[in-house]
């Protein structure tokens, strides 16, 4: 016969009767809808942020779901906007009223185009793919932290080695990563 503790963490012995709660930057395309994908398969609400949301929509209507169960909530992110990601945080957080988020992934991510002719920045003057790819993601995991941890929750950082093929030289007190002549 089972029995329970009840000084047994209430977020893990909650869990196995509760539904799992992700984030996911960039989950509608490439790499971050297939994710998003597997998570409902296996039973999760997906909370995605994308900067197009009827794009996003769109994109994820072709995954299977029972209806009566709302599978993802698809909300406005800019990852390169300060302000934008704290907004996005603040929604995500309305989105869990248990306050229980098991897993953020920080998906998104761009790579600038013709950097060294021409960086481009946010307003704010951060080069634009540092402030996305980077910053944005910093501010969204140091935002979300109070849920991951009640959750007992885990942050999975998604890279590339693109990086590699850049014949950009970054100096590492210069982050408008401007070309070192
Ligand atoms: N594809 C590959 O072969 C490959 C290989 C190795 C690693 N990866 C890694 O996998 C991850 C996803 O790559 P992907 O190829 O799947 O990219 P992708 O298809 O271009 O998708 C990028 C996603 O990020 C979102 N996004 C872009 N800028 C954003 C911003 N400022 N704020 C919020 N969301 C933003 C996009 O949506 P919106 O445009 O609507 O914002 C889109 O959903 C990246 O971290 C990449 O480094 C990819």
């Amino acid at each position: 016969m089972a029995t329970t503790n009840s000084k047994t963490d209430t977020s893990e012995s909650s869990s196995s009767q509760r539904r799992r709660v992700a984030v996911i930057t960039g989950g509608g395309s490439g790499v971050g809808l297939e994710a998003t994908r597997q998570l409902i398969q296996h039973g999760w609400h997906v909370i995605i942020g994308v900067r197009s949301v009827n794009a996003a929509l769109t994109a994820l209507a072709e995954i299977p779901t029972h209806a009566e169960i709302p599978a993802y909530t698809v909300e406005s992110l800019d990852l390169s906007d300060a302000d934008s990601v704290k907004t996005f945080a603040t929604t995500v957080a309305k989105h869990i009223p248990d306050g229980l988020l098991d897993a953020l992934i920080c998906n998104a991510a761009v790579v600038g185009d013709d950097r060294e002719k021409e960086p481009t920045s946010t307003p704010k003057g951060y080069e634009k793919t540092f402030a996305t790819n980077h910053l944005g993601h910093f501010i969204l995991t140091g935002s979300l932290m109070p849920l991951l941890e009640k959750a007992h929750g885990r942050v999975v950082m998604v890279s590339a080695k693109g990086h590699r093929f850049s014949s950009t030289v970054y100096e590492q007190n210069d982050l408008q990563l401007r070309t070192t002549p």
